[in-house]
């Protein structure tokens, strides 16, 4: 008997096994990973509105293994889809995810300053599907092979959208092409350099000399070298100490930093970009101007040395584009930033430059800071940290003073996801094209929100941010990071899967 009904349980164990094997599938397939709040691997993003390499288009895109499948017109795809699973976003934008080339998350060493737990679910809240992070500010500096393995074990598990990195160019390794060499080999996307201090103190600033063989080393790997393009003229800082300038005054802190700065340093750099030409002994490598703010002299030499071949490209910043320094309330170092926010005129000049193509695409700079270092010592500007706060807002920031220049979502997407694809070397992100990474975000440019405190802000200091305050349009609905939804209104997915990006 006992032995019978043993037997009858284990004729019964293929069918208990297969049950089983049934609802774990079904789990699998269909309960959140983690990773995404949408618990589908293959399924469609619809909306009204899709921007497109071909213009904005009504349809549907398709998504499957984390990348877009195909893209559907409106009028195919109702008999295309049947039954599969689909976002309806009506009206709402649906674009390529943003690209923020030039973010601060000052991960390892910094991390009460920003971190990238907190910037990434702060760029995930703002359409940001891909940052790369700025060597400087963390701690130690990313100069090197061993300090970019303390970068990646930082971000290991703790990002909840793509990143990748920049290195440092410094003066210890700059003439050494072993040490970049062995550097650019690890994986860092290009590098970037300061020609006047900045303010980091195990990341000096180069002269013209490192800067000419950093090229001719990223030449060889086809990667940028991106420029912070001030230098210092001491007449001046002494000039206003002389004055006894009010430091509270935002009129005094521009005193410091005028746009001859960025022009001298502009001058000094194009001796040596033309290196970059066709032909030129630095073929391949390519200069990019980070946080250009003088739309006058600086950019007529930019555009000049565009023009006769050099292989350059300049990026600007929504507070240059938001602010002007008249409007900037005495004593309000929220807005202090390195080069300064600069005159009305030369805001409007730095829109036409954008909107007409000779500036190429927009980055956050955001770089936060300690709120005791910021908003220092009443106001005084001299003293306090320079840097704007700003990552998870510079998509409504942008569209909210762009709707006035009439700026068109293609041109969005081109300043925010194309170009900055390229200066990375990302070649399948930037775009909703077939076969590219499904890095999306849904927005709708006709909500407005007040950003004050109620607002959900991520980053950590959201305090300190100059947009703090104002009324801005546009509001992100969701993003996707490889085919996984990220953030949908007020919530993230659980798990950080954002990748580590290295060059190759
Ligand atoms: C150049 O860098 C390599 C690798 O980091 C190092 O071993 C070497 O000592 C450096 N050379 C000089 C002259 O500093
Ligand atoms: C730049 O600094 C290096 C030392 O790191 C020096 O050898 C070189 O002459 C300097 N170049 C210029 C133009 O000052
Ligand atoms: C934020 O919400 C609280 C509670 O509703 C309210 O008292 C406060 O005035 C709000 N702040 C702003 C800036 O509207
Ligand atoms: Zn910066």
């Amino acid at each position: 008997m006992e032995f019978q009904k043993r037997s009858f349980f284990f004729s019964l164990l293929p069918v208990i096994a297969s049950i089983l094997l049934f609802f774990l599938k079904f789990s699998l397939k269909t309960a959140p990973s983690g990773c995404s709040l949408l618990p589908h691997n293959h399924y469609w993003i619809s909306s009204k509105r899709i921007v497109t390499q071909d213009g904005v288009i009504s349809g549907a895109v398709e998504i499957k293994d984390g990348k877009v499948f195909s893209l559907v017109k409106e009028e195919d795809w109702h008999g295309y889809i049947r039954n599969g699973h689909i976002v309806d976003f009506g009206e709402a934008v649906v674009m390529p995810g943003l690209i923020d080339v030039h973010a601060h998350l000052d991960d390892p060493g910094r991390d009460d300053w920003e971190g990238f737990p907190s910037g990434t679910r702060a760029a995930a809240a703002g359409g940001i599907t891909t940052l790369i992070d700025m060597p400087l500010n963390s701690e130690p500096s990313t100069v090197s092979v061993e300090t970019l393995k303390l970068k990646m074990n930082a971000a290991k598990n703790r990002i909840f959208v793509d990143v990748g990195f920049w290195g440092g160019l410094v003066p210890d390794n700059a003439l050494n092409a072993t040490a970049l060499e062995g550097f650019l080999r690890a994986g860092v996307l290009g590098l970037k350099s300061f020609m006047c201090p900045s303010g980091i103190n195990d990341f000096p600033m180069t002269n013209i000399t490192h800067i000419k063989e950093g090229l001719s080393v990223l030449a060889k790997f086809k990667r940028p070298l991106l420029v912070h393009a001030e230098v210092q003229e001491d007449v001046v800082g002494e000039s206003v100490e002389d004055d006894k300038n009010d430091a509270r005054l935002y009129s005094t802190y521009l005193k410091t930093r005028p746009p001859s700065m960025e022009e001298t340093a502009i001058r000094n750099l194009l001796t040596v970009s033309e290196n970059t030409r066709a032909g030129g002994p630095s073929e391949g490598a390519h200069l990019h101007i980070v946080h250009l703010s003088d739309a006058q002299s600086s950019l007529d030499l930019l555009k000049k040395a565009k023009g006769r071949g050099d292989s350059i490209s300049i990026e600007t910043c929504p507070h240059y584009l938001s602010f002007s320094a008249d409007e900037i309330p005495d004593g309000d170092t929220r807005f202090k930033c390195a080069p300064p926010i600069r005159d009305a005129d030369n805001k409007e000049k730095l829109w036409e430059a954008l909107t007409g193509g000779d500036i190429d695409m927009l980055s956050s700079d955001h770089s936060p800071s300690l709120p005791d270092l910021k908003l220092l010592q009443e106001g005084d500007f001299l003293k306090a940290w320079g840097g704007i706060s700003s990552l998870q807002y510079v998509l409504p920031a942008t569209w909210t003073s762009g709707r006035k220049y009439g700026v068109t979502l293609e041109q969005i997407a081109s300043w925010w996801s194309e170009k900055p694809a390229k200066l990375a070397g990302q070649h399948l992100k930037g775009s909703i094209a077939v076969g590219n990474y499904a890095d999306i975000v849904a927005w709708d440019p006709e909500s407005e929100f007040d950003l004050d405190e109620n607002h959900s802000s991520y980053i950590k200091h959201p305090s300190i941010s100059a947009y703090m305050g104002r009324k801005l349009s546009g509001k992100v609905l969701a993003t996707f990071v490889r085919g996984n939804l990220v953030y949908k209104e007020g919530e993230h997915a659980p798990a950080a899967c954002g990748s580590r990006l290295l060059a190759q």
